[in-house]
């Protein structure tokens, strides 16, 4: 079955939280929109084909300057599930929860007894524990940090970071079989467009791939990078000739990672 498929089938609405966050156009902070206020306008962003904010700075309750959870942008999780290539059975591990939509999506794909989402945030990963036994996906929703995935469920043939990383952690690449893909998306450490990887993980338990697309996703709790960092992103890649994020890999071994360009020969970091 197609991504596109599932997402017609799989309606976004009953994994939004009542609460969740809209820019506010005279200040620039994000403000709550609580559906209980404002039903009609609830509606239209949930579902809108943009992404819907249902966590700022960590989980305040006021207001807030950065969006700390998501619902992706529809078409975003098409392109991701369809870069993961589920199919019916396969083991799958998402790292970042969040609402348990994109959970869901996969559980459609895969079979619900096949996913792990690991969330790092409790309240979070308590709504989407909550939410996808309402819809009636019974998926595995782990509180915990990520970045150790999640060794019990292991072994994997898919695992997919929504949420987007510096250094892939080794732990993904040990509880994923031989043959099979880690999806990551990737902060502006090298490239200011923030792009998708796809790495292969190998029988020698290391893993490899290029970048693709950008995604621009929220990082990794522990992976956001200061705008300083961004900043020297941008410059050393405009010195280097503004390579496109299609001639960089990555290589992923037990004793650390590479980015490289055109070549595992030619490392950047
Ligand atoms: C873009 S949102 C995920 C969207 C989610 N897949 C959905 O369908 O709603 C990114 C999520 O990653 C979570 N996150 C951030 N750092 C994490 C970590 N170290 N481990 C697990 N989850 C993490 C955030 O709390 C946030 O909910």
């Amino acid at each position: 079955m197609q991504a596109d498929e599932v997402l017609r089938r799989v309606r976004r609405e009953p994994f939004m939280p009542e609460t969740i966050w809209i820019v506010d156009e005279g200040t620039g902070w994000f403000r709550p929109l609580c559906r209980a206020d404002d039903p009609k306008g609830w509606r239209r962003e949930v579902e809108s084909e943009r992404s819907v904010i249902i966590q700022v700075d960590d989980g305040a309750t006021e207001r807030g300057r950065w969006p700390t959870s998501s619902s992706s942008a529809p078409y975003i999780m098409a392109k991701m599930l369809d870069a993961l290539e589920v199919r019916p059975g396969l083991r799958v591990m998402e790292i970042g929860g969040g609402s348990g939509y994109n959970a869901a999506l996969l559980a459609e794909l895969a079979g619900a007894g096949n996913i792990t989402t690991v969330e790092i945030d409790a309240s979070l990963a308590d709504h989407a524990r909550r939410a996808l036994t309402q819809a009636g996906y019974p998926v595995t929703v782990i509180t915990g940090d990520g970045m150790q995935g999640y060794r019990e469920n292991a072994p994997y043939d898919r695992v997919v970071a929504t949420a987007a990383v510096r250094e892939v952690p080794y732990a993904w690449v040990e509880q994923t079989r031989p043959g099979g893909l880690i999806l990551v998306p990737w902060v502006a450490s090298f490239h200011p467009d923030e792009p998708l990887a796809t790495l292969k993980v190998e029988t020698d338990g290391t893993a490899e791939g290029r970048f693709g697309s950008p995604a621009w996703f929220m990082p990794m709790r522990s992976q956001r990078l200061r705008q300083r960092t961004i900043r020297e992103t941008e410059e050393r890649w405009a010195a280097a000739g503004k390579p496109e994020a299609c001639r960089y890999g990555v290589t992923v071994t037990p004793e650390g990672q590479r980015i490289w360009l055109d070549s595992p020969d030619n490392p950047i970091t």
